[in-house]
């Protein structure tokens, strides 16, 4: 087994702050099981989001709102046995975190001591500060997420870019405002004009990672599952994909089937 990366500095949220300050733009993927974080972690990413997007491309749901709390631990253990340097974060799910300060610090807890992850990420602005605030009060680094929150997606009614308005952009900039003094150690903005997320990082002192949100910030996030081209329906602009691996996998597939049924596989040199 290749350990490439055992002996490499742990990436943690000061890792991140020094990043910012020396310009250095910082990488982060999702990340759900053991096999593909593995690959991830030694491929140099310097956060590794296991994102409540698994409810889409794990679980195959429509939204990110059905996955438990449960599921979510299962999927960040896997992860975290896989990683050596790369600074595990973990979405808080839907239902787990608002309007109940308590049960948002429980969930927490229960993600930082029954998966190892190092972070948690929660969705939204003022409406979760008191849950951000009571997380942060136990010692666990909290990430915020503005902009297009997967979670609200039936507030929204669409996945359209977010903050294009006057009024949206100006609550954004004060709710980035907030959880950067509540403490958090970074914020996600997803999907807002590239404009507003390069005045957003430039306002804050804490990391901003963008996803559709331009290239102004201090780093990209994108789902795993989507850059590597496995889900060929999903085509946002923002999404850049580095390999086609649907291509890749149903003609390896095919490959295998055509040939168990030939007899072809297995030959006389892969049995005993
Ligand atoms: O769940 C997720 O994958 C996310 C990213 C899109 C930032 O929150």
């Amino acid at each position: 087994m290749s350990t490439g990366t055992r002996d490499a500095k742990r990436v943690t949220t000061h890792t991140l702050q020094e990043m910012k300050s020396q310009g250095v733009p910082i990488s982060m993927l999702t990340a759900y099981d053991f096999s593909l974080a593995r690959l991830v972690d030694a491929s140099g990413v310097d956060v590794m989001l296991v994102g409540d997007s698994a409810s889409n491309v794990m679980a195959g749901h429509e939204t990110t709102l059905p996955i438990t709390l449960d599921e979510m631990i299962y999927h960040a253990s896997s992860v975290v046995r896989a990683v050596q340097r790369s600074l595990v974060v973990v979405d808080l799910p839907f239902g787990t975190y608002q309007g109940n300060t308590k049960g948002a610090l429980n969930s927490a807890i229960r993600i930082m001591k029954e998966s190892g992850a190092h972070a948690v990420k929660l969705e939204g602005g003022r409406e979760v500060i008191g849950s951000i605030e009571r997380i942060l009060s136990a010692g666990i680094p909290v990430m915020g997420h503005l902009g297009l929150t997967p979670q609200s997606i039936y507030k929204f009614g669409t996945y359209v870019v977010r903050a294009k308005e006057e009024a949206e952009a100006q609550r954004l900039r004060e709710d980035a405002k907030l959880l950067e003094q509540a403490g958090c150690f970074a914020i996600v903005l997803e999907k807002i004009p590239a404009q507003l997320a390069t005045e957003v990082a430039r306002s804050v002192h804490i990391p901003v990672i963008g996803i559709g949100a331009g290239g102004g910030v201090d780093g990209q996030v994108l789902v795993l599952h989507d850059m590597l081209g496995i889900n060929k329906e999903f085509n946002p602009r923002f999404l850049r994909r580095y390999a086609n691996l649907h291509q890749v996998i149903t003609d390896a597939v095919g490959a295998y089937v055509a040939d168990v049924r030939s007899r072809s596989f297995p030959s006389a040199d892969e049995q005993y």
